[in-house]
């Protein structure tokens, strides 16, 4: 595929391939000089109309460490505000001769906009609540890291899911690797579409979700989408939903969590699971660096 906007044109072979590139990546940045020439002479573009710590930071330094120009199209203070449009916009970038872009938005469908008028290779760093493919990835390649492989293994995901790119990326992207996902919530938070996709199941019982999960990642409770009438409190939630040390005691013996970030912690996640042993948080974010640059290998030089 020429872009990766979300999983449906990416074969199990293909997903792997750019699993595998990770690791030559991990090894880039391991070394002293962290740079390679792959991308040199290319223009990358980061554009970013919702905020963001981990993604945009990791892309830019992604392309940055494989020698490519990165401009960072600040949309924050851009004339969107004055109400240009996205295609307007993606017309006047594509001027100046990008060669990809790195596209996060609050609307669903906004990266395939820009892949349909920019004509270069484009990444989804998050469209909405509809898809989240690099987090996917690093979430995939952390739980391949543990176990050497995906078959067979069972991954909890807990919190909000309607409002979840994130839930949705895991729940295309991790049953092509040959995993088992349960997704669990309150009912409020649990869109029974989701649940017709092979490989996935929902549920509204936590300790089930957990029962023999070799991974279990916590979402974040988005209440920025939340418009009210979704949950009657806060409390409450975190007393049936949160992940903690007493959850974790239905999993898998040697299993580990997960959570894309930010967190709300002490919400859904407890302050001492995320800093606790079986914790992975701060290794996907190191991951997420690994996996980025194989994305943009393999759109933009090749796909060995
Ligand atoms: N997980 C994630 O996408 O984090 P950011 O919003 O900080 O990029």
């Amino acid at each position: 595929p020429k872009h990766l906007l979300d999983f449906a044109d990416w074969s199990p072979e293909r997903l792997t391939a750019l699993l595998d590139n990770a690791d030559t990546m991990l090894q880039v940045l391991d070394r002293p000089v962290k740079k390679v020439p792959a991308l040199q002479g290319m223009t990358v573009c980061t554009a970013f109309f919702e905020n963001s710590t981990r993604t945009r930071t990791s892309f830019e330094l992604a392309a940055r460490r494989m020698s490519a120009d990165v401009f960072t199209f600040a949309a924050g203070s851009s004339s969107a505000s004055k109400g240009e449009s996205l295609r307007d916009t993606v017309e006047v970038l594509t001027q100046y001769k990008v060669d990809a872009y790195i596209v996060r938005h609050h609307a669903a469908g906004a990266a395939h906009l820009v892949a349909k008028y920019s004509g270069k290779p484009v990444i989804n760093a998050g469209d909405g609540r509809r898809a989240h493919p690099t987090q996917a990835l690093l979430d995939a390649y952390t739980i391949r890291q543990e176990y050497g492989s995906l078959e067979g293994k069972k991954v909890a995901i807990i919190g909000d899911i309607r409002h979840s790119r994130v839930a949705r990326s895991n729940a295309e992207l991790l049953p092509k690797l040959g995993a088992e996902v349960v997704l669990c919530g309150p009912a409020t938070l649990l869109p029974s579409d989701l649940g017709g996709l092979g490989g996935v199941t929902l549920t509204t019982d936590p300790r089930e979700a957990v029962r023999g999960a070799h991974a279990v990642m916590a979402l974040r409770l988005q209440q920025e989408r939340m418009t009210g009438g979704y949950l009657s409190s806060l409390q409450e939630y975190a007393d049936t939903y949160q992940v903690d040390e007493k959850l974790m005691q239905e999993a898998e013996s040697g299993a580990i969590v997960l959570h894309p970030g930010p967190m709300n912690r002490d919400l859904e996640i407890s302050g001492d699971t995320a800093d606790g042993p079986r914790s992975r948080i701060l290794k996907q974010v190191e991951n997420g660096q690994a996996i980025r640059m194989s994305v943009l290998y393999h759109l933009l030089v090749g796909r060995e």
